[in-house]
């Protein structure tokens, strides 16, 4: 018996959300396949899709660490192989290790019987996270695994608050051809914030949130802004402030970097805005003598899907 799971990329932070908010699109993510097997413990057989960057080794393997963390807690010491196929650029901004945290607990859990609910899997996804880049984030995790907009209102103790959206919301990213590790852009950060600053911030998420809930869009444009790391991070982003220009003159609603960039999102009303917005951040990031490669999705509520 094999399990297939597909999980899909995520836009954390979503401008005023730092390590908070996070949500899920359609395309692209992660594939892992796991099947049991006579030699004991967790092996890593194959990866594809990563330019030869991966461990196999599953303690050093963003993939492996969340599984080992799931069989460790069930005390699980039968064998299980799994196959790991990356469709989506590592360093993007894109949650790109997340999608494979939570295919590969989703799918050794299936494996297993389903010991767990999806809600639960989370603490294991988010020690790959944690391998990741240092810190057990869950705003990637969590919205890859469980689908649309989460909010993670407490990590200490965990609880994670499931967010409506409106059905019109689209998402349109440009992923520019550079990387930039989680870790790197967590280092460049600032420690303290003004209080003024954090005023400001967390008004502007309450103001997110409201507009999900309310399906106000020009409310959600409004909320979409990040004076404490975009400032920072974006000096990292080659292109940044012509994409969102770019977008904001082609109609979105709003625009900032995705997670730890370098991939930027807009937020848009239907799928024309977003075809639109995308395009325009593409030509303006061209003009600027860069590539890039464009996503256009709705809100992905399913999360992360086990496909057999
Ligand atoms: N919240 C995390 C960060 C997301 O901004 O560092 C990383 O994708």
């Amino acid at each position: 018996m094999s399990v297939t799971v597909f999980a899909p990329a995520t836009v954390a932070n979503v401008a005023c959300g730092f390590d908070s908010l996070g949500f899920a699109i359609d395309a692209p993510g992660d594939r892992v396949t796991v099947r049991k097997s006579t030699t004991p413990g967790l092996r890593i057989t194959t990866i594809t899709g990563d330019n030869g960057k991966l461990p196999l080794d599953p303690r050093k393997n963003t993939a492996g660490v969340s599984a080992l963390a799931l069989l460790e807690k069930l005390g699980e010491t039968s064998g299980v192989e799994m196959e790991i196929h990356k469709q989506m650029p590592l360093g993007s901004g894109l949650g790109s290790s997340s999608a494979s945290s939570a295919a590969s607990v989703l799918a050794v859990n299936k494996l297993l019987g389903s010991p767990f609910t999806r809600e639960e899997l989370l603490i294991f996804a988010m020690e790959g996270e944690k391998a990741a880049c240092g810190v057990a984030h869950a705003d990637n995790a969590a919205p890859s695994l469980l689908g649309g907009f989460i909010l993670i209102r407490s990590y200490n103790p965990l609880d994670i608050v499931r967010l409506p959206h409106p059905d019109e919301l689209w998402c349109s990213v440009i992923h520019p051809h550079v990387e930039i590790l989680t870790e790197d852009a967590r280092n460049v950060l600032r420690r303290r914030v003004r209080l003024e600053d954090a005023v400001v911030q967390w008004s502007n998420l309450g103001g997110l949130i409201a507009g999900l809930f309310q399906s106000d869009y020009e409310l959600i444009g409004r909320s979409l802004n990040d004076i404490i790391f975009e400032p920072v991070r974006s000096l990292l982003i080659p292109g940044f402030e012509i994409m969102k220009s770019e977008a904001m003159k082609a109609g979105a609603l709003g625009c900032s970097i995705s997670g730890s960039g370098p991939s930027v999102f807009a937020l848009c009303r239907g799928e024309t805005s977003a075809r639109r917005v995308a395009q325009s951040m593409l030509e303006g990031l061209q003009n600027a003598g860069l590539q890039g490669d464009i996503f256009v999705s709705q809100i992905n509520s399913r999360g992360a899907r086990v496909e057999e």
